[in-house]
């Protein structure tokens, strides 16, 4: 099972440009959340900041009874064995093969002989699809599969939390597709704790357990799925809709005369679209930390948008969804 992450008013600047300020948020443990946030608000910094490669100047990063954020270098070198990190830009080394820049974190933090490693690194290279691709160059392949070998990468030391920046940056529709689907079914496979930084908001609405949303120096919200999906919150309605009403504007922030054009145009089409369903794990795996459809929203009182968790079929998830761990199923749930 994966480990709880407690992030407490976490503060980093860069001279005296504050980054953001004060983030409070947890990470539960084994389950999928999501961050997003207008670019340049700090999502990068956030994820380097979790995994100690950038110190914060204030707050904590409570990882079982360590801070990670005020520890000693030892502790550091021991927290940071947690974590499985795709990077931005895959970060991969272009003078090694697949095979060599998978294998990588093994022969450097681990003394396992080269047969054990091949079984591992042709495992995890299975896992994201490059079966085949092992002795090719990242120069010489695809952005998409460039991103795989980042995961297979960052899924080889077994890690219980798994950070992963822009995964879908720069791929198709199908295979941003077939990227959430790996990462749900991973999810299941491993109960990692994982964060996944995004733009695609399709992602950041089926994907997620939790959605965080980073804007203006704060963290805006953090909290279930079904929260931040039906939430009145200006800033966090306007983002996750994708939506040119709202206070964020082109260069982040609109100023007083824009709102008030805007509102006098009256443009904004008020209603929320439907929730739609979780993206559920493939065949017969299942999510221990998957909740109920519906659940937080029941138990909250908050009637969802007409239409809500009505999947592509037309099966009404609300009535009975397939495959819901028992023990997640928690009360309140309609049907
Ligand atoms: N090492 C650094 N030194 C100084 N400033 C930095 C450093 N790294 C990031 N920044 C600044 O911190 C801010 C946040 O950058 P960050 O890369 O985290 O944004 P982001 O939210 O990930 O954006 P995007 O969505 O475009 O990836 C930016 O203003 C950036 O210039
Ligand atoms: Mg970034």
């Amino acid at each position: 099972m994966g480990v709880e992450v407690v992030v407490e008013g976490l503060t980093k600047s860069f001279g005296r440009e504050v980054v953001w300020e004060d983030v409070t948020l947890t990470l539960p443990a084994g389950e999928i959340s999501v961050l997003l946030g207008p670019s340049g608000t700090g999502k990068s910094v956030f994820l380097k900041t979790l995994v100690g490669l950038l110190r914060p100047d204030r707050g904590h990063i409570w990882i079982g009874g360590h801070d990670l954020a005020n520890c000693r270098e030892s502790t550091l070198y021991e927290l940071r064995r947690l974590f499985g990190v795709l990077f931005q830009d895959g970060a991969l080394f272009g003078s090694l093969s697949l095979y060599d820049n998978v294998a990588f974190p093994l022969r450097e933090h681990t003394r396992k002989r080269e047969s054990e490693i091949r079984r591992i690194v042709m495992e995890k290279m299975e896992l994201v699809g490059l079966t085949g691709a092992e002795a090719k160059l990242p120069g010489e392949i695809s952005g998409g599969m460039r991103k795989r070998a980042g995961l297979a990468r960052a899924l080889v030391l077994d890690p219980q939390i798994v950070l992963c920046d822009e995964p879908d940056s720069g791929l198709d529709p199908v295979r941003t597709a077939y990227l959430n689907q790996l990462i749900v079914d991973l999810n299941a496979e491993t109960e990692a704790t994982f964060l996944i930084v995004t733009h695609d908001i399709n992602t950041a609405r089926t994907v997620p357990d939790d959605i965080g949303l980073l804007f203006r120096r704060e963290l805006v919200m953090f909290g279930p799925r079904e929260m931040l999906l039906s939430s009145d919150e200006p800033v966090v309605r306007q983002f996750l809709n994708a939506r040119r009403h709202g206070p964020i504007g082109m260069s982040e922030e609109k100023d007083v005369s824009e709102l008030e054009a805007e509102a006098r145009m009256g443009q904004d089409p008020g209603v929320l679209p439907p929730i739609p369903p979780q993206l559920m794990p493939t065949g017969d795996r299942v999510r221990r930390t998957q909740r109920a459809p519906g659940s937080w929203l029941s138990a909250n009182g908050v009637t969802p948008p007409p239409g809500s968790f009505v999947d592509e079929h037309g099966r009404d998830w609300l009535s009975g969804p397939p495959r819901l761990a028992a023990s997640h199923d928690e009360p309140g749930q309609a049907g």
